[in-house]
C-alpha cells in the first residue's frame, strides 16, 4: 500500500516536473566488480558549501567510503576552494546550483545564462574543464529555456524537507520510508541536523544492502545516457 502510494506520487511528481523517463535498471557488468544495480541509490546535497557543516559531512562520508553528489552555489565557491577540491579528490560528483540560488522559472534568458555560466566558469577554473551538471533551485526551469542549458539537469525523487524540520530523526525516518533502489535523495549540507541525518541514513541503508553511488553512476546503471537540457529525477523516471 505504502509502496504503491509512493510510486504514484513519484510518477505524479515526475509528470509535473517534466522529468525524463529512463530505461529499466540494468546490471553493471564491467569486470569483476559486478554490482547488483537494484541496490544502488544516490544521496545529493544542495546549497553548500558551508565550511562548518560540509567539512564534517565530508569526514563522515570518507569514513564510510560513500560518494555523494554536491550541487554548489557559485557565489559560495570563493573561500571554500579547498573543500571543493577535497570533494573532487574523494570521488564525489560536483554540480552547479546556480550562482545566487535564483528561481529560474520566469527569469530572463540573460539572467539564466549568467547564473549558470558564472558557476560553470568558477568550477572549471577550480577543478578543470568538465560537465558540471545543474540542479535548478526549486527543481524547475522553463520548458523554453531548456535549450540554453548545456548540461544534464538533476532533480530528486526523495525530499524529506530537511530545511523545514531541522530534525535529524524526522529527516532520517522520512528518507528511509521512501527509500527504493534507483532513487535520488535530496538534503542540504548547510544544516548540522542534515549532516547528522545524512550519516545516519547512509549507515541504515548500507545495513539494508544499498550501495551509494554518484548521480552520474546511478543514471548509467539505469541505462540512461544523460542529455543536455533534460531533467532527471531518478534512475527510472
Ligand atoms: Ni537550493
Amino acid at each position: 500500500m505504502a509502496r504503491g502510494r509512493s510510486l504514484f506520487l513519484c510518477l505524479a511528481l515526475a509528470l509535473l516536473a517534466g522529468c525524463a523517463p529512463g530505461g529499466p535498471i540494468i546490471q553493471e557488468t564491467d569486470g569483476a566488480a559486478e554490482i547488483p544495480a537494484e541496490n544502488l541509490i544516490a544521496i545529493t546535497f544542495d546549497d553548500g558549501p558551508r565550511r562548518e557543516t560540509t567539512e564534517r559531512l565530508l569526514d563522515g562520508l570518507l569514513e564510510r567510503g560513500v560518494p555523494a553528489t554536491f550541487f554548489l552555489i557559485g557565489r559560495q565557491i570563493a573561500g571554500s576552494e579547498d573543500l571543493i577540491q577535497r570533494m573532487a579528490a574523494e570521488g564525489h560528483q560536483i554540480g552547479s546550483h546556480t550562482w545566487s540560488h535564483v528561481r529560474l522559472l520566469g527569469v530572463s534568458q540573460d539572467t539564466l545564462r549568467d547564473e549558470v555560466g558564472r558557476t560553470q566558469a568558477a568550477l572549471e577554473e577550480l577543478l578543470g574543464p568538465g560537465d558540471y551538471w545543474l540542479r535548478p533551485p526549486y527543481g524547475a526551469v522553463d520548458e523554453a529555456d531548456r535549450t540554453l542549458i548545456q548540461v544534464p539537469m538533476i532533480k530528486w525523487s526523495i525530499d524529506p524537507r530537511d530545511w523545514e524540520s531541522l530534525d535529524a530523526e524526522k529527516v532520517k525516518a522520512a528518507v528511509l520510508k521512501d527509500a527504493r533502489p534507483g532513487q535520488i535523495i535530496l538534503l542540504h549540507d548547510i544544516y548540522d541536523s542534515s549532516v547528522d541525518a545524512a550519516l545516519s541514513i547512509v549507515d541504515a541503508l548500507k545495513a539494508e544492502g544499498y550501495r551509494f553511488v554518484t548521480v552520474e553512476e546511478l543514471l548509467q546503471s539505469g541505462g540512461i545516457q544523460p542529455e543536455a537540457g533534460v531533467l532527471y529525477c531518478s534512475a527510472d523516471g
